[in-house]
């Protein structure tokens, strides 16, 4: 609905912004995630409209933006006219003395009371509407950690979908034209799951779970953000969302969800994939920069001292069980320095070949 206010010669300047974004966006593509483009026709714009809620919450949107812009003018306008109406004719004018008009007093706070509660209830039923789930809905669990989110299909076990701090990958998969439900929770801190392009935002929060539903309407891939300032790596805490035909979405999910060895690939290459596509790259960094976690740069020789103040020297014979017991239970030995309580257990998140090939790939960063 929002095409109706857009000339067509502003769709063109619009282009040419995407376009110098995008040469900037090449030199900072070191340092910043690439994400998809941004969904909008202008940079002033709604993003595309691609959930069913997104039409409702863009109408109640431009309502406010058209009561604003009403009253902004008459409010502006009345006070230009009496500034010229009222204004002092001669030096010794007095100004006559008024106490007040009930009438008057009682209609700007009428008027206004009754469109706030207009735009309440209208808001009310949307966010009914969009916590009630049909009970035919997918199920969909969201975890959100510091810095990536983790999303489930408890009707498709074993598929499971995890957003990198390296770069947007597909981290929510639907089909299009079939409601979806999102239970939401955290393991540490407020998340927010924002998908602008469904119009859908949820905190994410440790210790509850909230949830929301909605039906993709368009086939395409959609910016996933997190909008809650969670850490360090908040704004990397981003993914891709899919909307897929729904008979392509059965095979998708399974292929997406895998990450198993490629025939032909080295255990220490298939562990650098698991490194960005498991969270690890999160907290731990592979170039010797301190993050929440410590480096897995030149961990074998290293002399690392745990808060108890025990220590070990990791050595190339040790390296496979300090590795398998910090993945699996990581509070048993916490680096000193470190608090150890970001990091989740991967018991049942890792199988041996994957751990195994995480130890090599470690191995090889000397
Ligand atoms: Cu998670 Cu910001």
């Amino acid at each position: 609905m929002l095409s109706m206010f857009l000339a067509p010669e502003a769709k063109e300047t619009a282009k040419a912004v995407a376009g110098t974004a995008k040469a900037v966006g090449k030199e900072a593509a070191q340092a910043v995630p690439k994400l998809p483009p941004l969904e909008t026709e202008h940079s002033w714009s709604m993003p595309t409209d691609a959930s069913n809620f997104a039409e409702g919450i863009d109408n109640l949107y431009l309502f406010i933006v058209a009561l604003d812009l009403f009253f902004f003018v008459l409010v502006i306008g009345v006070m230009g006219w009496f500034m010229w109406k009222y204004r002092r004719r001669s030096e010794d004018q007095k100004t006559s003395s008024i106490t007040h008009n009930g009438k008057i007093e009682f209609l700007w706070s009428a008027i206004p009371a009754v469109l706030l509660v207009v735009i309440f209830a209208w808001g009310e039923i949307d966010f009914v509407k969009q916590s009630t789930p049909p009970p035919d809905a997918i199920n969909v669990r969201v975890t959100g950690r510091q810095w990536f989110w983790t999303v489930e299909y408890p009707d498709y076990p074993g598929v499971q979908l995890t957003s990198s701090v390296d770069e947007p990958v597909v981290s929510l998969i639907v089909p299009k034209g079939r409601p979806v439900r999102l239970t939401m929770s955290s393991e540490d801190v407020l998340h927010s799951f924002y998908i602008p392009a469904f119009r859908l935002k949820r905190d994410v929060v440790p210790g509850r779970y909230t949830n929301f539903w909605f039906e993709a309407t368009r086939v395409g891939e959609f910016n996933l953000y997190c909008a809650e300032y969670c850490g360090d790596a908040h704004s990397k805490m981003t993914g891709v969302v899919k909307v897929l035909e729904p008979e392509q979405f059965e095979a998708a999910l399974k292929e997406a969800g895998k990450l198993e060895i490629k025939e032909g690939e080295s255990d220490r290459d298939f562990g650098e994939r698991i490194y960005k596509r498991r969270g690890c790259n999160a907290c731990h960094s592979v170039d010797g920069s301190k993050l929440t976690g410590p480096s897995w740069f030149q961990l074998v020789g290293r002399t690392e001292t745990f808060t108890d103040g025990s220590s070990i020297t990791v050595s190339n014979e040790n390296l496979d069980n300090y590795v398998k017991e910090s993945v699996l239970t990581p509070q048993a030995k916490v680096v000193a320095g470190y608090t150890g309580t970001n990091m989740p257990s991967y018991q049942g998140q890792l199988d041996e070949k994957q751990i195994k090939a995480v130890v090599e790939y470690i191995r090889s960063l000397k």
